[in-house]
Order: C-alpha cells, then structure tokens, then sequence
C-alpha cells in the first residue's frame, strides 16, 4: 500500500487533509516549475554548542541576520512547500517565533520543521513556536546517555532532554522527532537510539554524516567492520517499524544511507534546484556545505551555474535523501516522509 499523508495519528489529525493537498499540490508546481520543494533558513550562524561533527559552534557575528520580516519576502519568492528554520542554533534568536509567524502567516503552507539541538527549549517556548506555526520539532540527539553532551560539548544537555522530550510529547501533539545523525563514534547505538526514541514517546529520523563540514574522516564509516555494524543496525530497525511510521526515514533511504557510506558519497544530487539555503544575512547558498551564494533575485543563475554543473555527492543528510528521488517517489514517499508525523495508522 502506498503511505499517504492524510491519515490520522492516534486520533489526532496533525495535517488536515486540505492542509495536505495544498502542500503537496505546492509541491507539484514546484516540482514542475524548477522552484524548491525545501528551503532551510539558517537564522544565525551562532550556536550553544561545539559539537565533534560540525563546523558551526559558539557565538558568531549576529550583526547582520536578517530581520524576521524580512522572511516573508523569501517565502514569497520561493514558494517552498516545507521550511526548515534551521541554523547554527535557531532558538539563540530571541525572535524565532516571529520568524516563523513571517513565514507562514496564515496558511499550513509552508511545512515548517524546527532543526534544533533544544538546549533553549523549554515548555512554554514550545507552546509557543507550535503556535507560531512550528509543524515538527527535529531534535538533534546523537546518543542515549550523557555520551551525547561530551559529542555536542555541553555539559548536562542529556539530562535536560531526558526531563524535557517525554513531558512535552506526553501534551499528546505527536510533532516531536529525534534527529541521529549516523557517524563511526554512535553507529552501535542506532537501536538504542529508537529504544530512547520509542522511551520518550517520539518519532526517530537517521541522517548520515558528512566529512564535508569540517574535512574530518574519523566520523565517516568506511572500514568494514564499521560498515557491516551499519548493516547488522539498520535491518533491526527495518524489523521495528510499524503502521505510526515513528522511523520516519522511508526504508529506500535508509537502503541509500547505506549505499552512501559503503560507496564513500553519493551522486545525483540536487542542490539548489530541487532545495537550497537562505543564510542567515538573506543569501542562498545550494546548500550547507557549499559556500557559492546568491542573492535572492538570481537563484535562476545558481541553478544554472552550480546546479546544472554540480557533481559533489558527499553528503546525504535528510534534506538530499528526501529530494534526490524521482517525482513519483517524491509525491508518495517523501512528502509523506517529511509529514510523517501526521502519516500515522497507515
Ligand atoms: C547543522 S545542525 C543545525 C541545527 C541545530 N543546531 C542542531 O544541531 O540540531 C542540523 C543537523 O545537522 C547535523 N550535522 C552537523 N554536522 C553534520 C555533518 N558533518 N554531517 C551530517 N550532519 C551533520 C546535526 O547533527 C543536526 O542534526
Ligand atoms: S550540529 Fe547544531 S548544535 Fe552542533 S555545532 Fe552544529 S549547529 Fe551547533
Ligand atoms: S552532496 Fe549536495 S547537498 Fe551534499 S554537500 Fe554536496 S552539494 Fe551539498
């Protein structure tokens, strides 16, 4: 059976089924069009943490960030059907829930995920991004104990996720997902991961690390050890999924995660056409890990100059492995992939 989005969770409906038609039909025009389907905002370069894996990491010049109302203007030109407000650290900004209200002020379009490592988050923030317009909230978690705060570089992190994650998912929202990114130091953990994931009452996505952002191979899996570890991981978690969809990832991507690594990349992908980075001072970027920007009024040019000539594939973080598919795939599996947390009862 295809998986759709537009069934109900737990008898709570997250998207409603109009909401859904008009991401996906969102979706379709773009698709068509050459416009993002996915556009990540990087509210601020500054971050809370210093973490192993990522070139981000403790204050940065804020000078210059946009203002939030600034955001409408992008969304009014990129017509995205799901936002990531993402950063650096996105609730170091005071503002972020105006940011969000800019960027959807009256519609369920676009999808808007919040990417946060939840060092500032508390029960009342939350509230109040959820009101904002915040969708789903993406958690970066990378292991199941206090191992997580040595790999992020901050101190008592675990234990406030810990008390935090289960007590908000317990208000019964069902918007929570835990983020875990794949690298050699936590790819043993990757079911105790879910069993944290399935502890807390949320849903579990596995992204996949890449040396792209800081030039470091440790964090790569590449001996064979490593790789069958991999392996022996993901086809218990294949045995774990059931009709709530709490692993977000479609089991194609996690098949191509495992490509990714075994083969040291992966080709094919879309950067700046299919989705791309607002930087925090407003330029686009294809993406994270590539640093050619463009102003807003000339993305036709960055789609041309890089993405019509790109033949880097070495990431496959989540925002590639939801896009790199084809347009079928990309109305039935991820759509419903980013909007999971609405798929439940399958
Ligand atoms: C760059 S962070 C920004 C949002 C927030 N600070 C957080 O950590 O969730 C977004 C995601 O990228 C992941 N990430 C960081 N470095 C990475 C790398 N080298 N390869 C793949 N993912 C990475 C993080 O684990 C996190 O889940
Ligand atoms: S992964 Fe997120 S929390 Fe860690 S340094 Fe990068 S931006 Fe900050
Ligand atoms: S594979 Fe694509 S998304 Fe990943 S770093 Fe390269 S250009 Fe960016």
């Amino acid at each position: 059976m295809l998986p759709s989005p537009f069934s109900e969770a737990d008898g709570l409906r997250k998207v409603s089924l109009a909401a859904s038609l008009r991401i996906i039909g969102r979706g379709s025009l773009n698709w068509l069009a050459e416009r993002p389907i996915v556009v990540s905002f990087e509210v601020t370069d500054a971050c809370t943490c210093y973490c192993k894996h990522c070139d981000h990491g403790g204050p940065r010049d804020e000078t210059r960030n946009l203002p939030p109302a600034e955001y409408r203007r992008y969304v009014q030109a990129l017509r995205p059907c799901v936002v990531q407000v993402s950063g650096g650290e996105p609730l170091m900004r005071d503002d972020v829930a105006e940011i969000v209200r800019a960027i959807k002020p009256d519609s369920p379009v676009p999808y808007t995920i919040l990417v946060s490592n939840w060092t500032l988050m508390t029960e009342p923030k939350y509230l109040e991004l959820r009101d904002a317009g915040v969708d789903q909230f993406s958690v970066s978690l990378d292991f199941p104990d206090d191992r997580h705060d040595a790999f992020r570089v901050h101190p008592g992190l675990y234990r406030h996720l810990e008390s935090l994650v289960p007590r908000l998912a317990a208000l019964g929202h069902d918007d929570i997902v835990l983020n875990c990114c794949i690298t050699s130091e936590n790819v043993t953990e990757i079911n105790a991961l879910a069993d944290k994931a399935r502890e807390w009452g949320v849903n579990l996505c596995y992204s996949a690390y890449s040396a792209r952002r800081t030039g470091c191979r440790d964090y790569f899996l590449s001996a064979p050890e490593q790789l069958m570890e991999l392996n022996r991981q993901l086809d218990r978690v294949e045995t774990r999924r059931d009709h709530t969809n709490w692993i977000v990832n479609a089991p194609t991507t996690l098949e191509a995660t495992r490509q990714y690594f075994a083969d040291g990349g992966a080709p094919g992908c879309t950067a700046g056409r299919r989705f791309l980075v607002v930087t925090a001072d407003g330029q686009l970027q294809p993406c994270s890990m590539q640093f050619s920007r463009y102003p807003l009024e000339q993305r036709e040019r960055m789609v041309r100059e890089f993405s019509g000539a790109n033949q880097c594939g070495e990431c496959y973080v989540s925002i590639r492995s939801y896009l790199d598919k084809s347009f079928r795939q990309l109305l039935w599996e991820n759509v419903s992939g980013f909007l999971s947390v609405s798929a439940k009862g399958n």
